[in-house]
């Protein structure tokens, strides 16, 4: 590529769009440097298969989802069988990706699709807009990598490649940026060169191996002859992003009551966050204090708290919330009946740790942090 031209959003020739679309496409195909990224679902045109890794990649980085998607697929390998499933099956087979809604809104959508849509996806970006979980990214990448259509899928990787390449200067994430960038978003993907799937991850693996955040790789970019931030040298200050609020701090403290290979832990039924997974007791204390939140969670167990010992605090962020959470220990007397539910808890049962390891069992990550933090001898986890 020259670099005598500098690129504009308003690039009056179609000549480059194409130039530079040949060049990334180019990039992706070509596996000698092992340019394009190898992950399962690229080996599938099946387009069920295809919108589960979309979900599960909406806020997870592709490597962590590799072997969640594979489980996934096998376990529930059509969207009849997804359709069909237990709430409890799917959200143990998302246990530890986290964003359980994503999990519930998949079903019910798997639903959706089985009543309305006769089992088979709609095909075009407009229409899977209407399936409950599938934004305007997840429409494009479905249809562009599923059905081939010409759809423009802007994610945070695509959106730094796109604000630096055309040097944006507007927040990214506020509506007047974002608009921007999917604007050229669409009229890049509109240009008839290439496959639309290829396109599509081919804009997010430079997203993701080379226009890095932090680090980014200009030497080795594809598009670095025409690169307007490169340019001007403000590869670094773009893409500009509002300053995040700090998330909330929500403080806890939780009773992990454990024999040798089982555990007590309660069906959360209430809040978006973790509704429907087992966890350890908990019971917040924002208002208050840590020896009355304990004397209350352990009056609703039915025990002692002098029965107990502090293992320490464990921290666990998540995208608006800071928890902090004091795990209390104690041992489990197996012929013992425990009371907890309501309003927060539906149910409360002995599990046997076999169940967390090999997944069976809905939970989050909290969950595994907590127990670690317990540290009972004979349940391990990993
Ligand atoms: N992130 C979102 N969708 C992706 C895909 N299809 N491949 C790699 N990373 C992704």
């Amino acid at each position: 590529m020259g670099s005598m031209e500098r690129p504009s959003e308003q690039w009056p020739s179609k000549m480059l769009d194409r130039e530079i679309k040949r060049a990334l496409l180019s990039w992706y195909a070509a596996t000698g440097d092992r340019a394009a990224r190898d992950l399962p679902w690229r080996g599938t045109r099946d387009p069920y298969a295809i919108w589960v890794s979309e979900t599960m990649l909406q806020q997870t980085r592709a490597a962590t989802v590799v072997p969640y998607w594979k489980r996934f697929i096998e376990a529930l390998p059509t969207v009849g069988s997804l359709a069909e499933a237990r709430e409890e099956q799917v959200l143990a087979l998302w246990s530890g990706l986290g964003y359980y809604r994503r999990a519930r809104m998949l079903h019910s959508a798997a639903k959706d699709v089985v009543a309305i849509h006769g089992g088979r996806l709609p095909q075009r970006a407009s229409a899977l807009l209407t399936l409950d979980g599938v934004g305007k990214y997840t429409a494009g990448a479905i249809a562009s990598i599923a059905f081939n259509e010409r759809a423009a899928a802007v994610d945070g990787n695509v959106a730094r490649v796109l604000a630096r390449f055309f040097a944006i200067e507007e927040d990214v994430t506020g509506a007047d940026g974002s608009a921007r960038v999917w604007a050229v978003a669409a009229r890049l993907a509109a240009v008839d060169e290439g496959e639309p799937g290829d396109w599509t991850q081919a804009l997010m693996d430079l997203g993701a191996t080379v226009c890095l955040p932090q680090e980014p790789q200009c030497t080795r970019c594809p598009l670095r002859g025409r690169c307007a931030a490169l340019a001007r040298g403000a590869v670094g200050d773009l893409p500009r992003k509002r300053v995040k609020r700090a998330p909330m701090e929500v403080r806890s403290v939780a009773i992990v009551l454990a024999s040798k290979g089982a555990i007590l832990l309660a069906l959360r039924q209430t809040g978006a966050l973790f509704r429907g997974l087992w966890e350890v007791p908990q019971q917040p204390w924002t208002a208050g204090s840590l020896r009355g939140a304990l004397r209350a969670l352990a009056r609703r167990l039915g025990i002692a708290p002098a029965a107990l010992s502090v293992r320490g605090e464990v921290v666990h962020i998540l995208s608006h919330r800071k928890m902090r959470v004091t795990v209390f220990c104690g041992r489990l007397d197996g012929r013992r009946r425990f009371a907890l539910p309501g309003p927060d808890y539906s149910a409360i049962e002995t599990v046997p740790f076999s169940e967390l390891r090999r997944h069976t069992r809905p939970h989050a990550t909290l969950t595994r942090k907590l127990l670690d933090m317990a540290n009972m001898p004979g349940n391990r986890l990993r």
